[in-house]
């Protein structure tokens, strides 16, 4: 078997409303893994773009990603940190992947479908090819872990499934080449933690997301603490106490979200939290969440701001990840380009 460096590669789409979903089930686990691996945290603006997103817009928002990603505790000199257009090798292996993978793979795809709606024959093809550019994202620098949210589950599974496809399909080539009995890695997802997948805060069935019409379904990194205070007193609940344990949160979906985005910001278990809180009403528990979210937010907001008003630090930042990226990325390309038979001439 051939053995790959252990190498992290993440990504966050720059299309506003950044959230505490995000911040819990993936930013801050990108934090952790900088202790123990090599990591590579990626704005992806290209994936953004599979859906209309202003100009404008689109760059504030890159930014801003980045802005929160170094306001969390990223560090982009001791690993890299850059946007993803930057790097034209994750279009070039996607179309490749794009001739690996499968019709039938992608139409299986719930996240296509939950986005494309009704309006199926009115999605542009990069939200239907989306996950193919996301496993070239992650292949083309042959990262072995990936840690998301619950949500990127399927999309990691089918990264893996293009990644054997091509090792199989190319095995010949691949070996005749020198890079053994595989060239990409069979990515592992790391999905754990009690914060994988947290829920609206009007409805506890619903994933709290970017995209959802009210601004009262989730916390953005950018609210300020009146913000967080109001949207927490506001958040849907139940009108029984809270239970001492765990199993009493079955069949209680928004007291269960509650205790559970508790225990990811205090940095303990929903157990823990039940046993300190079990029996309490919502109101008083509500307000030991806000006080909570508002002393472990307020700072990262008031990063992010000041990280913004000087965009140019920002983009150096992205100029000198996006150099570091493309030497990585660059070297698998021309590796894959010879795999695949692409003739790559070298002037006389
Ligand atoms: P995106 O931008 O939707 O979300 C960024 C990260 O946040 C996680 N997340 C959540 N976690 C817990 N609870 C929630 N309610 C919640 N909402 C979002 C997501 O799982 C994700 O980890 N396709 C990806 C971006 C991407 C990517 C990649 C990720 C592109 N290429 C390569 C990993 C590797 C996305 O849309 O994430």
């Amino acid at each position: 078997m051939t053995r790959f460096a252990s190498r992290v590669f993440s990504g966050v789409q720059p299309t506003g409303n950044l959230h505490l979903g995000n911040y819990l089930g993936a930013i801050t686990r990108f934090v952790e893994m900088q202790k123990t691996h090599n990591c590579i945290y990626c704005v992806v603006d290209m994936h953004a773009i599979t859906v209309w997103q202003d100009p404008a817009e689109l760059a504030h928002n890159t930014r801003e990603v980045t802005a929160a990603f170094i306001a969390a505790g990223i560090d982009p000199q001791a690993h890299i940190v850059f946007n993803q257009s930057q790097v034209a090798a994750h279009a070039e292996l996607a179309w490749i992947f794009n001739c690996v993978a499968r019709m039938g793979w992608l139409n299986r795809m719930t996240q296509f479908k939950e986005k494309a709606g009704k309006y199926r024959e009115n999605a542009s093809v990069g939200l239907f090819a989306y996950p193919t550019l996301m496993a070239s994202d992650i292949l083309v620098y042959r990262a072995t872990h990936v840690p998301v949210g619950e949500d990127q589950k399927q999309h990691l599974e089918l990264a893996r499934d293009i990644a054997a496809k091509f090792n199989h399909d190319y095995g010949k080539s691949i070996a005749d080449h020198g890079f053994g009995d595989a060239f990409f890695p069979l990515t592992e997802p790391l999905i754990t933690g009690p914060a994988t997948r947290i829920m609206s805060l009007r409805d506890g069935t619903k994933k709290m997301s970017k995209s959802d019409p009210s601004d009262y379904s989730r916390i953005t990194l950018t609210d300020d603490a009146d913000a967080i205070a109001l949207k927490v007193r506001k958040a849907r609940t139940d009108p029984e106490p809270l239970p001492s344990d765990v199993d009493g949160l079955k069949g209680r979906a928004e007291a269960d979200n509650l205790v559970g985005i508790y225990a990811a910001l205090a940095e303990t278990g929903k157990a823990d939290v039940l046993r300190d809180h079990g029996g309490s009403q919502f109101s008083a528990f509500k307000l030991a969440l806000a006080e909570l979210a508002v002393a472990r937010m307020a700072p990262i907001a008031e990063e992010m701001r000041r990280l913004l008003a000087d965009p140019a630090h920002i983009d150096s930042v992205l100029a000198d990840g996006a150099e570091r990226a493309r030497s990585i990325a660059q070297d698998t390309i021309d590796s894959v380009k010879d795999v695949v038979g692409f003739v790559r001439g070298r002037s006389a």
